[in-house]
C-alpha cells in the first residue's frame, strides 16, 4: 500500500496494521515521519511534483495494490482548493507508475471548481468511481474523498517501468 502525504503518520499506522508484516507499506511526504514503524513500513521524504514516480515504489520496486493520497496544501485560505486540485492532478498523472491494474485508490480533494474535472479524469482510469464524505469528516470541512475501484489504465497511460520487470 502506498500512502501519499503520510506525515505525521496516522494513516500509516492503520495501513501498517491492515497490510501486516507479509505486505509492504510505503509512505511519502515532504515532512519526515518521526514515529517508529515495523520493518514492513518505509517512509520517504519526497515532493510528489519533483520525485521520479518509480522511486516512490520504495525498496521493492513493485506496483501497489492500493494507493491512498491524503495530501493537502500546507496553506489554508483563498486558493487552497486549486492547490489541492493540482496535487490530485499530479497523483492521477503518476498513478500508472504506482498502482497495479485492478488496484484500488482514494484521494482527498478540497471541494471547489476543479472537482468535476478531477472526478471525470479519475473515472477515465477506474471501473467504478465515487465521491465520498466520511462521517468522521467535520461538516465545516470542505474535504471529500474520490474513491476508485478496479484500476484500468489504457496501454498508452502505462509507461515502460524498468523496476517492475
Ligand atoms: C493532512 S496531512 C496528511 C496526514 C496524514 N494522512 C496522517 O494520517 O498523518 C497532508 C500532508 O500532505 C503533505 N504534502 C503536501 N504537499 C505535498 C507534496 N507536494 N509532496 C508530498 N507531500 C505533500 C504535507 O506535507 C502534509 O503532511
Amino acid at each position: 500500500m502506498l500512502d501519499l502525504g503520510c506525515a505525521p503518520g496516522a494513516w500509516l499506522q492503520v495501513a501498517a496494521e491492515i497490510v501486516g508484516p507479509r505486505g509492504v507499506v510505503v509512505g511519502v511526504d515532504l515532512q519526515p515521519v518521526l514515529h517508529s514503524f515495523p520493518d514492513h513500513v518505509h517512509h520517504l521524504v519526497a515532493d510528489i511534483y519533483e520525485a521520479d514516480p518509480l522511486a516512490l515504489r520504495g525498496p521493492s520496486g513493485r506496483l501497489f495494490d492500493v494507493v491512498l493520497s491524503d495530501m493537502a496544501p500546507n496553506t489554508i485560505g483563498h486558493g487552497d482548493d486549486l492547490l489541492s486540485a493540482r496535487l490530485c492532478a499530479r497523483v492521477l498523472e503518476v498513478l500508472p507508475d504506482l498502482l497495479a491494474p485492478g488496484g484500488n485508490f482514494t484521494m482527498k480533494v478540497l471541494e471547489g471548481g476543479e472537482q468535476p474535472r478531477l472526478l471525470r479524469d479519475t473515472r477515465a482510469l477506474f471501473a467504478t468511481v465515487k465521491a465520498y464524505k466520511p462521517p468522521a469528516s467535520r461538516d465545516v470541512s470542505r474535504e471529500i474523498y474520490i474513491v476508485g475501484h478496479g484500476f484500468a489504465p489504457t496501454p498508452a497511460q502505462v509507461r515502460s517501468a524498468p523496476l517492475d520487470s
